[in-house]
């Protein structure tokens, strides 16, 4: 009786540090990672810059930027930072702050949502899983509140 109850004592322990150990090495995949890493950040940046070009509702904002390829790069360097890091990956984003930057612009929630399309059909070309997907929208909806009619 008494041996058995040291048994199951001795096991419980193992199986309460085997668990234990089990939730230390469990830890989740950065969605940076999941979708691809920096190739693919890349690619969902540069087409969504692609897609801004050629929408109509919002292009016009971006005007002074097609006559100075400085600004422009600046511009694309700082998207693929800026999602690079909200998505887990090692960048690190050195831009204005979202409030500062879109200050002046007061962009409604029309042109927010535009802009919005333009980057999920960016996404879209890229065939990630739905979770991957809506992760990503979630990233730059998170955002509405420090650019929408500043
Ligand atoms: C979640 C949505 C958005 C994100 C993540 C975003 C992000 C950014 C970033 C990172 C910059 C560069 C900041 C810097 O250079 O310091 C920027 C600049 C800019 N954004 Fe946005 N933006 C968003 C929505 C919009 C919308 C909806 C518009 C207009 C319809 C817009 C218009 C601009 C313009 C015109 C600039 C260039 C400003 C300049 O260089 O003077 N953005 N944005």
């Amino acid at each position: 009786m008494k041996s058995s109850f040291l048994i199951i004592l001795i096991t419980s322990f193992g199986l309460f540090t085997s668990c234990k150990k089990d939730k230390e090495v469990i830890a989740p995949t950065p969605l940076y990672q999941r979708i691809g890493g920096e190739a693919v950040v890349t690619d969902i940046i540069d087409q969504t810059i692609t897609n801004i070009i050629t929408d109509n509702r919002i292009n016009f904002f971006f005007a002074a930027l097609a006559t100075d390829p400085t600004k422009a790069q600046t511009l694309r360097k700082n998207l693929i930072d800026q999602l690079g890091q909200l998505s887990g990956g090692n960048q690190q984003y050195t831009g204005r702050t979202m409030t500062a930057v879109h200050t002046g612009m007061n962009i409604n929630t029309a042109q927010f949502a535009a802009f919005i399309e333009d980057f999920t059909r960016a996404i879209d070309s890229k065939n990630l899983p739905a979770a991957e997907k809506a992760e990503l929208i979630a990233l730059y909806q998170n955002l509405s509140a420090d650019i929408i009619g500043k």
